[in-house]
């Protein structure tokens, strides 16, 4: 399939993973081929260019906000840095520091294996690299703590280097625009989103041009084209992008696929003696804790035997199943109806407390709704 993005509304085209793969390979993109000459003017007319990591090419600086902005929002990162650099001015001050006070400068800013990952790091730049971060993408990614998306951002902005980044937000931006089916943290939508991402890097720019681009899918992804309700009046590729030309702003990039939930299965059985119905006390803890349900069996053969063992007669006769979701797993129902013998002198053999109910008062018990379901279809099946 060959899928390519338009500048027409009417043309829009939604691009799937591998769609967008193809397209890629086979460079048709061509309405947007300019994205990277929009992205670079926009940002640096409307983006953000004081951020306190921002105008410098030193890598450890840009590396230590890279790590703090891993995880965290640019609020709440900017007074941990100014401390951090306060404390540790450069990496060979960061290296040798006990790792107890890196982590006391890193307490409250949450995902501490950053700042073990961060700590390392800052040694095997002094041991294996003489103090200096390497240039390369593949060099940088080797590191600890960084990854693909991180060794590109320092990469571009300490470097120049023609890299792309992809974190959250620029999958959000890209599966808007370029309208990318697909959650993108499933492995084949992401492998499409960094070829995509990678066509769209700038050609023959100088350094500040690769900053101003990096910085640009941050700042579009941060401040406009953001997850809830994105300001698409102020955006630069509001007439392009599939997402707003389609109105599928909010389904654009698709949610995580929904856990398939395991099933379990249970017989339940409905003891009856005329109107009333035996109940079983469930033990404390565990689903339906301490609320009055009916006695369970894990098979047909040990719901008989159940039956028996409570003085039922000899017919077990099956109801209708019944499915109630919990939030972990779902449970299959099946009950089956039995007649109390009252010649018969079984004992209750479980420890359980037990209670004969009226059909008509079950308001007074704490039942689970799916229990007090069954119960309502025997109410009724016999007025
Ligand atoms: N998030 C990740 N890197 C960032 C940066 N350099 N500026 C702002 N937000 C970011």
């Amino acid at each position: 399939m060959s899928a390519s993005v338009s500048s027409t509304a009417s043309s829009a085209a939604s691009l799937s993973a591998s769609a967008t793969a193809t397209s890629i390979a086979s460079s048709t993109i061509p309405a947007l081929s300019d994205f990277s000459v929009r992205l670079i003017a926009w940002q640096r007319e409307h983006g953000r260019h004081d951020l306190p990591w921002q105008n410098t090419r030193d890598p450890y600086r840009i590396w230590l906000s890279e790590i703090m902005l891993q995880q965290t929002q640019v609020s709440t990162v900017v007074p941990y840095y100014a401390r951090f650099l306060a404390r540790f001015p450069d990496v060979a001050a960061l290296a040798c520091a006990p790792a107890d006070d890196v982590m006391t400068l890193w307490a409250g800013l949450g995902y501490y294996t950053r700042a073990r990952n961060l700590h390392r790091c800052a040694q095997v730049v002094v041991e294996q690299h003489g103090g200096r971060f390497p240039e390369s993408v593949e060099a940088l990614a080797d590191l600890p703590g960084i990854g693909r998306s991180t060794a590109a951002a320092i990469a571009s902005f300490a470097f120049g280097a023609r890299a792309t980044i992809l974190d959250g937000n620029v999958k959000r931006v890209l599966a808007r625009v370029f309208g990318v089916e697909g959650f993108p943290g499933e492995k084949k939508v992401e492998n499409g989103m960094w070829l995509l991402a990678e066509s769209l890097l700038p050609v023959n720019v100088t350094d500040d041009d690769v900053s101003a681009y990096t910085q640009g899918l941050m700042d579009l992804g941060a401040t406009l084209c953001v997850r809830g309700k994105p300001d698409c009046a102020r955006c630069p590729f509001a007439v392009d992008c599939v997402a707003k030309v389609t109105g599928r702003q909010r389904e654009l990039p698709a949610a995580r696929p929904k856990k398939t939930v395991p099933t379990r299965r249970t017989w339940m059985l409905l003891l009856r003696d005329g109107d009333t119905v035996m109940l079983e006390k469930r033990p404390p803890s565990g689903i339906w804790g301490g609320l009055w349900s009916l006695p369970e069996a894990a098979d047909e053969a040990a719901l008989v035997q159940l039956a028996r063992d409570f003085g039922a007669s000899a017919d077990v006769s099956p109801l209708a199943p019944l499915t109630h979701v919990f939030t972990h797993f779902r449970l299959d129902i099946e009950p089956r109806l039995a007649e109390l013998d009252r010649s018969s002198n079984a004992a209750n053999a479980r420890d359980a407390e037990t209670v004969w109910m009226s059909l008509n008062e079950l308001d007074a018990f704490g039942v689970p709704a799916p229990v007090r379901k069954l119960l309502e279809g025997l109410q009724g099946s016999l007025i």
